[in-house]
């Protein structure tokens, strides 16, 4: 029988141990499934339970060259981002993580939660394909720094080889 998932934070330890320690939550919590869905919503639960002052926290997959919304924690999301809109599609565009202070200064950053101050999207790829990006809102400025951009790539690195990207 499933029992409730303890992600097991400390969150009295440094930053970077609370992220190997995240990361090692999402190995065990991915155990022996790779159904893509369930992968997914799961690891978008593990982030929202594990990282504080964050108010969205999700994926957007790559389908027919456009991202479309995934599995997520938070408000209700707009749909589909081309890429090279916003901040989802730049870091998708781009292929790397983009961090960003204020996202009132982002040009084009697109507003789903009026609450969001700052952002990071880590894009996922898996042998070199772009498979879509994981998002994380925060609702104050300079919330991101770059060790939450190594936590939270690090954790895109364990995530993507178990799922089934083909079957998303
Ligand atoms: N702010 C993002 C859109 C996605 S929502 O924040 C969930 C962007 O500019 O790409």
């Amino acid at each position: 029988m499933f029992e409730a998932f303890d992600a097991s934070i400390d969150r009295g330890l440094p930053k970077p141990e609370r992220y190997r320690d995240l990361a090692k939550s999402l190995e065990s919590l991915l155990e022996g499934e790779s159904d893509p869905l369930a992968n997914l919503a799961n690891a978008s639960g593990l982030l929202a339970t594990a990282l504080e002052r964050i108010n969205w926290c999700g994926f957007y997959l790559l389908r027919s060259g456009e991202l479309v919304l995934g599995p997520f924690q938070g408000k209700p999301a707009c749909v589909r981002i081309a890429l090279g809109e916003g901040v989802c599609g730049t870091s998708a565009a781009r292929r790397e993580t983009l961090v960003v202070a204020d996202v009132h200064a982002f040009p084009g950053h697109i507003a789903c939660d009026a609450a969001s101050r700052s952002e990071i999207v880590v894009p996922i790829l898996e042998n070199g394909n772009l498979r879509g990006v994981l998002d994380v809102d925060a609702p104050d400025k300079n919330r991101f720094d770059e060790e939450d951009r190594a936590g939270l790539e690090e954790f895109v690195r364990v995530l993507t080889p178990r799922v089934a990207w083909e079957r998303v």
